[in-house]
């Protein structure tokens, strides 16, 4: 990553550019935008993180032998900041990130930075980037941690050197429906996770897994795909980038967290928020059978933030949901939700930063 002009976090920035962005704030959809600066800290095996700085968005440098580039040592996180009326900035729940990211890091054999790093990292590069948080209403800033073993590695093992870099990028809704329901293939064949795998954490290389059953079902004109349990195809497990909810009078169920499972932020958040309004929720085992017969449907994450289900289709039947509008729990539980984020209500429980 080039030095030249690397600004350490410790010290004031002051070469902030503030003049406003030429952007149409009501066009964006869920695709990079550059900004103007990035976060970038390194650590080596066995080391600890230190020394992060700022430095001008753009390109980096790595050597083709990278544990990341050929083991696929890497990582990632996903969170939002949203710009409020009086100005202040929001940020949801960031600890739950930085957690999660050391989770993952056990996992993968990588050295991860402290809490306190990776708030104060988050806190640096929202700063730095300001004037690309889209005005109260218009989206967010999403904010892209990575973690990646960096360091030269041949032989199968652990990387020498890691790099944690943020990235931030404005942005508005995920799926091109925008508001509107979307539309689910479910997956018999290809599985996301396998017991003992790495299903329960957010390394890069479950994402790609997932690139072939989407983009068949995308060609057939679905929106996403939901995966089933590799053990037992009855059960569902989650779509390619969030967690799924089916809905049954007064009972929210979603699959449990259990090795194979992402424990998505939005997932808990809205799980607390549903209890908190007087549904009975369940973790568990959730079949397909409670699938096509639930009153409604929706998914949950942080770029997706709670996107109901229109339809599910599920070895060639299709089952609908509702009259095809946004069903009134998704509605209510996206409404409290968002309003929180964004500040516009009370945050009793204390979530944003
Ligand atoms: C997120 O919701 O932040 C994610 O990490 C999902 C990603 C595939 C966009």
């Amino acid at each position: 990553i080039s030095n030249a002009r690397a600004v350490r976090v410790d010290s004031p920035l002051s070469s902030v550019p503030s003049e406003a962005v030429d952007i149409d704030w009501d066009a964006l959809g869920f695709g990079l935008v550059h900004t103007d600066y990035m976060y970038t800290m390194k650590c080596s095996l066995g080391g600890n993180f230190s020394n992060g700085e700022l430095v001008p968005f753009g390109n980096i440098e790595i050597n083709p032998s990278a544990g990341v580039l050929n083991y696929g040592q890497g990582l990632f996180e996903g969170l939002k900041a949203y710009r409020r009326e009086d100005g202040n900035i929001l940020l949801f729940r960031p600890k739950e990130n930085a957690t999660r990211m050391m989770m993952g890091a056990e996992r993968m054999c990588m050295p991860s930075p402290s809490v306190d790093q990776f708030l104060q990292a988050v806190k640096a590069t929202v700063l730095a980037n300001e004037r690309w948080i889209p005005p109260p209403g218009k989206g967010s800033l999403y904010i892209r941690p990575l973690l990646m073993g960096t360091g030269s590695i041949l032989g199968l093992g652990p990387a020498p050197e890691y790099t944690f870099l943020i990235y931030v990028s404005p942005v508005g809704n995920y799926f091109k429906e925008g508001l509107s329901p979307i539309n689910l293939l479910v997956e018999t064949d290809m599985h996301r996770a396998c017991p003992g795998g790495t299903g329960g954490v957010k390394t890069i290389g479950n994402y790609a897994a997932v690139l072939k059953a989407q983009g068949a079902a995308k060609a057939k004109g679905f929106s996403d795909v939901l995966y089933l349990n590799s053990v037992n195809k009855k059960l569902l497990e989650e779509v390619s980038s969030c967690n799924i909810f089916v809905v049954k009078g007064n009972t929210i169920s979603t699959p449990e967290i259990e090795g194979t499972i992402l424990p998505g932020i939005t997932r808990k958040s809205i799980i607390d928020m549903a209890r908190d309004q007087g549904f009975q929720v369940f973790e568990k085992p959730v079949t397909v059978d409670e699938l096509l017969e639930a009153d409604e449907v929706f998914c949950t994450g942080t770029a997706v933030v709670v996107s109901p289900v229109g339809s599910i289709t599920y070895l060639g039947k299709r089952v609908t949901y509702g009259s095809g509008g946004v069903g009134v729990v998704s509605q209510r539980l996206y409404s409290e939700l968002t309003r929180l984020q964004m500040g516009l209500v009370d945050d009793k429980m204390g979530w944003t930063v």
